[in-house]
């Protein structure tokens, strides 16, 4: 005898469920700086933030296209605002954290997002293309962590734990023979996050 799992399958003109709703409040009281928000993954996550109720700084080292975001997400209703930032310059990741602190009174979450893949066989690697993709998603997201764990100390203990989310990738556990240095900075972001844990068990910060 054959068994059949049972699964539901909704059609896209059924009603939304409870999951496809989204709770316009989750999220209010956080104030989340998103870089590399210009475009791709980091425009979603702001734009869902925002829809879910956070105040969010959209960043990146593209002005127009960061401001294009926040235009979304205002004519929805929400609250954002836009910041040109480089990751690979600390100063600039400074100031993102500072203008999210002007704005919306303080930084709750940060999202390392930004990142960059320029693929290349293993031999034709050059010491500009590990350099660039390293700078970017490698020490940017180092800065990223530092300068909002700096300020979410400052401000110190709140309801719930402060959240630094670092992007990694697939290939944060693996590697392909035409993205190595990629896969290099995917690997150090991921040794970012286990360091980080460990450096901050101790406080309000995740
Ligand atoms: N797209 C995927 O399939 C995928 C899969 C796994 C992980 N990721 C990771 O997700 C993140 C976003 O990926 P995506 O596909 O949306 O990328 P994307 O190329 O669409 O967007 C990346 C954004 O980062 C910005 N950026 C580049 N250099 C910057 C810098 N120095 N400072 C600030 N901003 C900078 C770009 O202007 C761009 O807006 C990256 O970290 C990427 O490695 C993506």
């Amino acid at each position: 005898m054959q068994t059949f799992a049972v699964c539901k399958i909704r059609s896209r003109v059924d009603e939304p469920s409870k999951e496809d709703t989204l709770d316009t409040s989750r999220l209010a009281k956080k104030h989340v700086l998103i870089t590399g928000a210009a475009r791709g993954m980091g425009a979603a996550i702001a734009e869902n933030f925002a829809e879910q109720g956070a105040k969010v700084c959209v960043a990146d080292v593209n002005l127009e296209g960061c401001q294009e975001v926040v235009d979304r997400i205002k004519a929805k209703g929400g609250e954002a605002i836009a910041v040109q930032m480089d990751v690979t310059k600390r100063a600039d990741i400074v100031a993102g954290v500072q203008a999210t602190v002007d704005a919306f009174g303080s930084i709750n979450v940060m999202l390392n997002n930004a990142g960059i893949n320029k693929p290349l066989m293993f031999l034709d690697i050059t010491e500009e293309n590990w350099q660039q993709i390293m700078d970017v998603n490698g020490l940017g997201c180092l800065m990223g962590m530092q300068e909002a764990a700096k300020q979410m100390i400052k401000q110190g203990p709140q309801d719930e734990p402060y959240k630094i989310i670092n992007v990694g990738s697939i290939v944060s556990r693996m590697a392909f023979d035409d993205v190595v240095p990629y896969s290099c900075s995917k690997h150090a972001v991921l040794a970012m996050i286990n360091g980080g844990a460990k450096a901050w068990h101790s406080t309000t910060l995740r």
